[in-house]
């Protein structure tokens, strides 16, 4: 098989499925080359529970992935979500050496406003700059060779916890991939889903999976707010299988085929016929019955979304609305109920800035898988600029921070 040096490949580490994008970038951007996805039988609710079977189903799918590719695939840029997950707006304000803000200038402000005391047992994942003020002048994105005095940085910082960090490289690793870097699922979702205009106007990105729902709000161009909700899809299916009372893959399928978000949404009141346990007889069902069952499931996932707005003050600073990526977004009536719920407007995000096989990634549950990729090759333009030398995981964590910085 090939070996492409420059191929980029992300591996979305799903509750429900484990999903590998290969990409080669392009003079425009990305061109996706080849896709693998496989059920995933080692998380809950985002964090890796069983390392042997996330192995066997990562396996898997960079195998598929790789013949349809026809590649070898070594190297992942690698997603994390999961209920630890934290993240908190920091600031930092140094005095401009030579007048003119260098380079130097820039790593102490940053370095002023990562000084927070940050838990052993978490891990900073990403340090983001939103926004540099130089004297009173703010909104400043490339702050290098300005005029001034004092210069201030308002910086995004998320961690994790180290074991599930560490389980997502352990399994890669086990499963003979090296991680290049591992990346917040909804930042990578909203690199896939969002329109630079949506981001510059305020927006909020929601990514219900199968076991998180993954927040990410933008305003001004930058990331304001990030969260990761334990809960998603599968909860759906488990109360559909409860209240049924039939095989979770049953209530899998009804709800794929039959289930609305909320009952008021459905047109005409069918019955359905659903499998029992046990061997008892089939039962026949009001669809009705099964939408009341799924919707104070969706009505919790999206209330406790717009809490988590709510508690950073950010309801009313998303004039674009909310796009909606992942699995679950499939379901019928789900936007028309987040618009009652954020009281904005809804849109479906469906993977773009891609080119080559786009059809094969166009569906909402592919947004993270496409969105590490475009994350890696964001990254691999910035490695280029500055020649980054091959080192660990842990380094080059360190390294990206500085990275961010060149970004803007
Ligand atoms: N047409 C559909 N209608 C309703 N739900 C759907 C539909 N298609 C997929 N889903 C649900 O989407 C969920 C899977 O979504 P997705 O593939 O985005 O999750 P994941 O990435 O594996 O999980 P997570 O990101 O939470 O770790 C499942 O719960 C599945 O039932
Ligand atoms: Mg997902």
């Amino acid at each position: 098989m090939a070996r492409r040096d420059e191929t980029i490949i992300g591996l979305d580490i799903g509750t429900t499925k484990i999903c590998v994008v290969v990409a080669e970038p392009t003079e425009n951007g990305i061109d996706v080359v080849g896709i693998g996805t496989h059920p995933s039988r080692g998380l809950r609710k985002g964090v890796v529970v069983d390392i042997d079977a996330t192995v066997e189903s990562i396996k898997h799918a960079v195998e598929e992935a790789e013949l349809m590719a026809d590649c070898e695939i070594t190297s992942v840029y690698a997603g994390i979500a999961g209920s630890h997950i934290r993240a908190f707006n920091s600031h930092g304000v140094v005095a401009v050496k030579d007048r003119d803000v260098s380079i130097g200038d820039v790593k102490r402000v940053i370095d002023a406003a990562k000084a927070v005391s940050i838990p052993m047992d978490r891990e900073v994942i990403h340090v983001i700059p939103q926004e540099f003020i130089i004297d009173d002048q703010d909104g400043i994105r490339e702050p290098l060779g300005m005029s001034g005095v004092r210069l201030e940085a308002k910086i995004h910082i998320v961690t994790a916890a180290v074991t599930s960090a560490q389980n997502i490289v352990k399994c890669a690793n086990k499963a003979g991939l090296n991680v290049i870097d591992i990346v917040l699922e909804p930042l990578a979702s909203a690199e896939a889903a969002l329109a630079e205009d949506e981001r510059d106007l305020g927006v909020c990105l929601l990514d219900i999976g199968g076991g998180t729902t993954d927040i990410a709000v933008f305003a001004e161009g930058s990331i304001h707010h990030t969260s990761v909700l334990g809960l998603g899809g599968s909860h759906i299916t488990n109360d559909i299988a409860v209240g049924l009372r039939t095989p979770f893959e049953e209530a899998e399928r009804v709800k794929k085929k039959f289930g609305v978000a909320a009952a008021r949404f459905l047109g005409s009141d069918d019955v359905i016929s659903v499998p029992s346990v046990g061997g008892r007889k089939p039962r026949e069902v009001s669809r009705k019955i099964l939408c009341e069952i799924i919707e104070p499931r969706v009505e919790e996932i999206l209330s406790l979304a717009r809490q988590s707005l709510e508690k950073e003050g950010l309801e009313d600073s998303i004039p674009s609305g909310v796009v909606l990526t992942g699995g679950c977004s499939a379901l019928a009536g789900l936007p028309e109920l987040a618009e009652e719920i954020f009281e904005t407007t809804v849109r479906e995000g469906i993977p773009g800035n891609i080119g080559g096989l786009q059809d094969v990634v166009r569906g909402p549950m592919y947004a993270t898988g496409v969105g590490l990729v475009l994350f890696g090759a964001a990254q691999g333009r910035q490695n280029a600029r500055f020649r980054i030398r091959d080192r660990s995981i842990f380094g080059r964590v360190k390294q990206r921070m500085r990275d961010w910085l060149y970004q803007f």
